[in-house]
């Protein structure tokens, strides 16, 4: 993940691409028994809800363990099926950073934990929300061509100004996706996967609309960083979504959209493919306020 508004270079450590060593041997047990925690509590909410290529990637890289994976022996597995490797950066990333490593097949992976008493919620990406989210589907060969095309992607944007647009389009893909099966919908958004209440709210719960995956359209949506999402787009396949977005050029689009208006998160619009139409009661209701209140 990456974040825009960086000034300057890499912290105090970290090499000239941000990468710093993963320091895999200074974990605490404290630290592995979160991780076994958090990957056990996903691995009861994730059959039947997560996508095959997302639990197949999962079973072949063999996340278990006894914690916090190793990022050299995970990239080592995850190169022999599809060239990427796993890096490890202090957190988040300036944009161009982020764009070069995946143009380059290189994940950037925060290397701390979240805390025991943070389980269930926390803003920025940590290792579990970033190996466990993220890298099982980086063994998907059309995925991993997908995160490929779309940090060279992100280059081009940036030199257009437009990065806003292409942002929606990560979140609403690689974060918050969803994909239709002919069995129902199933995540592959690593926002979703990482998240157990998540995992049960995008598809179970009333609140959200569920819209039918269209480029544009998910470029003129804004999103929240805070809290459940509004709307979820559902592609019909990851070849769907590689396909579209490799054959489609932005730049015609870009245009377009520095003259369109954004639409707002909860709208449903007429030529919307529909899969559910949410109530919105939860954000309604105060979101993850309410809840905690
Ligand atoms: N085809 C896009 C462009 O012309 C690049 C891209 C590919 C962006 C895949 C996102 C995902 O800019
Ligand atoms: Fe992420």
């Amino acid at each position: 993940m990456s974040a825009g508004g960086f000034s300057g270079g890499p912290p105090e450590g970290a090499a000239a691409d941000w990468t710093i060593p993963q320091g895999w041997s200074a974990y605490t047990a404290q630290e592995h028994a979160t991780w076994v925690t958090l990957y056990e509590r996903q691995a009861e909410v994730l059959p039947g809800r997560a996508c095959e290529a997302f639990l197949k990637g999962l079973h072949a890289l063999d996340l278990h363990g006894e914690g916090i994976p190793d990022f050299e022996q995970l990239s080592d597995k995850l190169e022999r099926l599809t060239g990427w490797r796993v890096v490890a950066v202090p957190g988040l990333v300036p944009d161009e950073v982020f764009f070069d490593h995946l143009a380059h097949r290189r994940f950037p992976a925060g290397n701390f934990i979240r805390r025991a008493d943070q389980l269930d919620y926390l803003q920025e990406p940590d290792v579990f929300h970033d190996v466990f989210g993220h890298v099982p589907m980086l063994t998907d060969p059309v995925f991993a061509d997908y995160m490929q095309a779309y940090g060279k992607g992100g280059q081009r944007a940036m030199s257009m100004g437009r990065l806003r647009n292409l942002a929606r389009l990560y979140w609403y893909t690689v974060e918050f996706g969803l994909l239709g099966t002919p069995e129902g919908l199933r995540i592959y958004g690593a926002g979703i996967v990482s998240s157990r209440t998540e995992s049960v709210f995008c598809l179970e719960d009333p609140s959200p609309n569920r819209i039918g995956f269209d480029l544009e359209r998910v470029m003129r949506t804004p999103y929240r960083i805070d809290d459940f999402q509004q709307v979820y787009f559902v592609v019909p396949s990851l070849d769907h979504l590689l396909e579209v977005t490799v054959s489609t050029d932005f730049a015609p689009l870009y245009d377009r959209l520095a003259g369109a208006s954004d639409i707002p998160i909860t709208a449903v619009q007429p030529d919307d493919r529909v899969f559910t139409r949410g109530t919105q009661a939860y954000a309604k209701a105060g979101g993850r306020l309410a809840t905690a209140a």
